[in-house]
């Protein structure tokens, strides 16, 4: 055979490139569900970054799905086998930090990487120049994101060097899995048409490393109460904001995993908005250090984590925590603009004008999906709207101020 006929022709480009999507979309919802449970800060934050950006190369695939013919929804998507599948279930079941980290980058992200690499060797060019474009600026970012994970994985070892050998099993058990299957390419394989559910049990509050304190009572949380007119106000009010952008990023990557058939709009948003509050963790640990505090200075309560996540309704999640606690959050940040200002704090001004403009964002995530999902669901609409404030009339914690947050558009 002569090179020209090994190059990629329409048909099977479209085919490869719904395998990849496929991957990808499973990668944000491996990521978003585990990330509750992951203690490890910097990773909650990295995973909330790298949803968004995975569901951006899943996007932008999807774009280019329709330009090579494939225009029906089945072929955007493509689980290149019923094997793959299961490799992905029982990776979904990884309960370590290390395990989730060796399997998603390791193995899965790795093996994307060579498959697109494969893919750019033999693409037609200039014939096929935009997917090209695509492949080359996924294989850049996916190699950062493992590189990056790299780095995680030695730290962890070196904690606990006792874990080695166990790593090394399971890398090699999930690789041997990968290669039998035919990874993601799988040729001569038929699609999988298996498919699992990521399920949750009930949660009473996500995962936290050595450095928090939690109280569980939220009658005697009192971190809210403080104002942001002296340094140590601040500091109590930085630390509580902090806690909740993490929460954040838990419900919203939760929301990607739990719910895999809401509107693909939606999901992007959902995606966004993690990403938008893993930076917002980040900013605002920076700017606690700056003045003088650090993370776990403070206890945290999770008051409303029981009461968004464990409702089957994903509108409620919404109804409760974008158009409600977003809400009434953004109007606390609004007050400390004008405190920050007018003692001459411009650094904190600077920042929490960046931090309100997303939240005033994610409250219209909220507002938006609600109203369009039940805009033929006047029963639905109903209960959902009503959701927060049957919640909030019945417990009312400490300096969370609830008035009039659930009007009606
Ligand atoms: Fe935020
Ligand atoms: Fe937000």
């Amino acid at each position: 055979m002569t090179q020209m006929d090994e190059r990629i022709r329409v048909k099977k480009g479209a085919d490869l490139l719904a395998k990849y999507r496929y991957l990808e979309i499973q990668i944000v919802e491996l990521m978003g569900g585990w990330v509750e449970s992951i203690p490890e800060a910097d990773v909650k934050i990295s995973f909330g970054r790298q949803m968004y950006q995975d569901i951006v190369h899943a996007d932008v695939i999807g774009r280019r799905l329709p330009e090579l013919k494939a225009r029906q929804a089945r072929y955007h998507s493509i689980a290149p086998s019923d094997d793959f599948v299961k490799l992905l279930e029982k990776i979904w079941h990884a309960e370590s930090t290390l395990h989730r980290l060796v399997a998603l980058y390791r193995v899965l992200k790795s093996g994307l990487v060579e498959a697109l690499t494969g893919h750019l060797s033999l693409i037609a060019l200039p014939e096929d120049e935009p997917s090209e474009r695509i492949l080359r600026s996924i294989i850049e970012a996916e190699r950062d994101d493992i590189t990056w994970a790299e780095g995680v994985i030695s730290k962890l070892i070196e904690e606990a060097p006792e874990q080695k050998d166990e790593v090394n099993r399971w890398q090699n058990e999930l690789q041997k899995a990968w290669d039998d299957c035919g990874g993601l390419i799988a040729k001569g394989k038929d699609p999988g048409t298996y498919s699992f559910k990521k399920e949750f049990g009930y949660s009473k509050h996500p995962a936290r490393d050595e450095r928090w304190t939690i109280i569980d009572n939220a009658e005697e949380y009192s971190e809210k109460n403080w104002t942001f007119e002296t340094n140590e106000g601040k500091l109590h009010l930085l630390h509580d904001l902090l806690n909740s952008e993490f929460i954040t990023v838990e419900r919203t990557g939760r929301i990607l995993a739990e719910f895999p058939d809401l509107p693909w709009a939606m999901r992007i948003d959902m995606a966004r908005q993690s990403w938008d509050e893993a930076r917002h963790a980040e900013i605002i640990q920076r700017r606690l250090e700056e003045l003088g505090g650090s993370v776990g200075m403070y206890p945290v309560n999770f008051w409303g984590w029981e009461m968004d996540v464990n409702r089957p309704d994903p509108l409620e999640r919404l109804a409760l925590s974008n158009m409600t606690f977003e809400r009434e959050s953004s109007k606390h940040v609004r007050d400390w603009i004008a405190k920050a200002k007018n003692s001459g704090d411009t650094e904190s001004v600077r920042v929490l004008e960046y931090i309100l403009a997303d939240e005033v964002t994610h409250v219209q995530y909220g507002l938006h999906w609600v109203d369009e999902l039940t805009k033929h669901d006047p029963e639905r609409r109903k209960r959902v709207l009503a959701y927060p404030k049957m919640l909030l009339d019945e417990e009312h914690p400490v300096g969370v101020r609830f008035e009039e947050t659930i009007k009606k558009k």
